[in-house]
């Protein structure tokens, strides 16, 4: 944690919970206050207005977990910009493995939602991520660079990013604290190299793939780690408060 950027902590629902779950959920949320923590929740699609009801008023924020690059059209099954907008998304994943892996999503692709997120007014999350056959390889520093120069021509200046190994997600292997500083400090290098020192500086780089109540303490106290996106943790509100409150919020 550093303490010139504020932690940034995101729930990814993934395809999980219900309507009457989502509901339960804010109410257990309610005791959470503006803090020293942003938190921003990515249900799926269709719980997204009963959350943006259920969370008006609260410092929590809302985004989607995907999106089309079009504003509208003949695109089944797909999402846009202004809907999520207009469902009350101010955030929007772009590029998470399993839409590139299970959805193929190249490079291109995931820059170009990225700037159909910066153009209809959403703040994009680029994940980035190695797989565990890339680690061993030694080419996780590449895949990371070869990820993130591809995104951040469309991101400008408003973007945060992820670090996703593919290989701690939803595995339970956690990246061990030095594993984490070491790729989160490569892509904030990186960002500096690409963006300039400024917006290095001021980016957010979350850490996720299995954090939870367990080892986030000992994550967010490496110096270019700025908090979490965390998946099946979040699915219980108690879990994710608690994750919450190791970024500092009291
Ligand atoms: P996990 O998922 O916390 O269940 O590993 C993280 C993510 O995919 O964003």
């Amino acid at each position: 944690m550093s303490p010139i950027r504020r932690p940034l902590v995101g729930g990814n629902w993934k395809m999980n919970l219900l309507s009457a779950e989502a509901r339960d959920y804010v109410a257990r949320l309610g005791q959470l206050s503006v803090g020293q923590a942003e938190v921003v929740l990515f249900p799926s699609f269709p719980l997204l207005t009963t959350l943006a009801r259920g969370l008006a008023g609260s410092p929590v924020a809302l985004g989607g977990q995907d999106l089309h690059p079009g504003a509208k059209g003949a695109h089944t099954g797909d999402v846009s910009g202004p809907q999520l907008v207009d469902a009350g998304c101010q955030w929007v994943l772009c590029g998470h493995s399993e839409r590139r892996q299970d959805h193929h999503e190249s490079d291109a692709l995931v820059a170009a939602k990225v700037a159909a997120a910066i153009e209809h007014g959403l703040t994009p999350l680029i994940c980035v991520g190695e797989t565990q056959e890339e680690r061993q390889a030694e080419e996780t520093f590449a895949i990371l660079e070869r990820q993130l120069r591809a995104a951040l021509p469309s991101a400008r200046d408003r973007f945060e990013l992820a670090y996703e190994p593919v290989w701690a997600i939803g595995t339970g292997a956690t990246a061990t604290p030095e594993i984490a500083q070491e790729a989160h400090a490569f892509l904030r290098r990186t960002l500096a190299e690409v963006m300039g020192e400024a917006i290095a500086a001021r980016c957010r780089i979350l850490y996720g793939g299995s954090a939870n109540p367990d080892n986030a303490a000992d994550l967010i106290a490496q110096p270019d780690l700025d908090g979490f996106l965390v998946g099946g943790a979040s699915l219980d509100p108690d879990k994710f408060l608690t994750i919450i409150r190791a970024c500092g919020w009291s």
